[in-house]
């Protein structure tokens, strides 16, 4: 039997990636807002909107052996120009709602199961006009930490820290040449990252090959997190 992964987002982006390169080898379930562009999968979608609803887990099945979660936000702003509520729009969208999801699932993983969270490399290093997002994306490293403390050896948690990477979530600060190659020379490695780039180091996460690695935060960011070439 195959076994069974839940991906909350996936519809599109780094969660999508990950879902082409595990859909032959397991049962894949969605959970989004949108499902165009999974038609073509082999995947149950669960209609859901991570803020505000609850998930129905009667749509999924008793036993999950992988979790994914995607949801995410980039809010670059001043300091100065970020009130609370937007400290606060971003825990919810980035945090709150993975604890929401995690207190249904918890008791559905199984012995040797695996979950990945995505952080961001401005928790790492220090950016400016990232306190928000590193803020909360600096929530769910800690929170992955003590999950994987708390499960182990039952269940593993990791987390990937990508920098920017070329997806809807990204269009607006990618979406002419001249703001890909300023982003680029940022990079030790000298480009943006690909959705494989980060979907390869997710199923890593999720199989068993990655089976003695947890609580770990892994940084795939062409180096920008360690590196300084210039
Ligand atoms: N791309 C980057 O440059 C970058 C850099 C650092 C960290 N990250 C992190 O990596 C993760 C994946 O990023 P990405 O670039 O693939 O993001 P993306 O392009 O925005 O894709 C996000 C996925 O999550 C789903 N999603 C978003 N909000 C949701 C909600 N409220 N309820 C349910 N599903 C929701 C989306 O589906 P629906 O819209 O259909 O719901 C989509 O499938 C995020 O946590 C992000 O913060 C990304």
């Amino acid at each position: 039997m195959k076994k069974n992964i839940l991906l909350i987002g996936g519809s599109y982006g780094i969660g999508l990636a990950i879902i082409k390169e595990l859909e032959k080898d397991y049962t894949i379930y969605v959970a989004s807002r949108t499902n165009d562009e999974l038609s073509d999968l082999n995947v149950t979608h669960i209609s859901f909107d991570a803020v505000s609803d609850t998930l129905d887990t009667s749509q999924l099945p008793d036993e999950l052996h992988g979790f994914v979660f995607c949801p995410g936000s980039i809010n670059l702003k001043p300091f100065k120009m970020l009130p609370i509520e937007a400290f606060q729009k971003d825990m919810e969208v980035n945090f709150f709602s993975l604890v929401k999801v995690m207190h249904l699932i918890i008791d559905k993983m199984v012995e040797n199961s695996s979950m990945v969270f995505f952080s961001s490399v401005a928790v790492n290093k220090g950016m400016p006009f990232h306190t928000s997002i590193a803020a909360s994306k600096g929530a769910i490293e800690g929170f992955a930490k003590s999950i994987a403390a708390e499960y182990a050896p039952k269940i593993r948690c990791n987390v990937i820290a990508p920098s920017i990477t070329n997806t809807p979530l990204a269009k607006r600060l990618l979406n002419n040449d001249k703001k890909i190659d300023l982003m680029a020379s940022r990079h030790p490695l000298n480009r943006v990252g690909h959705v494989v780039d980060i979907a390869n180091m997710a199923t890593f996460l999720i199989k068993e090959k990655s089976a003695w690695m947890t609580g770990q935060i892994i940084n795939i960011d062409g180096g920008l997190s360690t590196l300084n070439v210039n």
